[in-house]
């Protein structure tokens, strides 16, 4: 089985609701996931997938669009900024999620959070250093 981490889109809003329901009471709405993702200058979040199958490696071009802090997170494998698909052309299904605000040179980490039949695995680890 691997892990791996990549950016999340408004396309994983819906699945990271689903982990978010198993993990908190009270769940962001879709509309504040939107409007985050789309501040980019500000907000930055990962999705952390699982697979069966090895992953293809980032392309350098979206590796440098993701700088340095991401590209050197060399325990997780980087995909294609298009969803990664299994043979059936579904994504790899999101079990982990987390996200910061950048405020000058200062992270916050907003939320972080991993599907309970994963955790102890590292993956909250790997979201982390991500
Ligand atoms: C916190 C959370 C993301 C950790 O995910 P995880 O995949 O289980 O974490 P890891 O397997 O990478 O564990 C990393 C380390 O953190 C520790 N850890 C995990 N959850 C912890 C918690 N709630 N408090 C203190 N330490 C914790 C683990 O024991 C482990 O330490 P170790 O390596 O010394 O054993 C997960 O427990 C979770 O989703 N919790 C519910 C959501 C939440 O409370 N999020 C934080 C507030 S936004």
């Amino acid at each position: 089985m691997y892990y791996y981490l990549e950016p999340m889109t408004e396309a994983d809003i819906e699945p990271v609701q689903q982990v978010e329901l198993a993990c908190f009471k009270t769940p962001w709405s879709a509309s504040t996931y939107r409007r985050e993702l789309r501040n980019r200058d500000i907000h930055r979040y990962l999705v952390a997938r699982t697979s069966h199958a090895l992953p293809p490696s980032r392309p350098p071009e979206s590796l440098q669009r993701w700088g340095r802090l991401i590209s050197s997170l060399i325990v997780g494998f980087f995909l294609d900024e298009q969803q990664t698909v299994d043979a059936t052309n579904r994504p790899d299904p999101i079990i982990g999620y987390g996200g910061l605000s950048l405020v000058i040179d200062e992270g916050h980490i907003t939320m972080i959070a991993v599907e309970p039949l994963y955790r102890g695995a590292g993956i909250g680890e790997l979201l982390l250093n991500g």
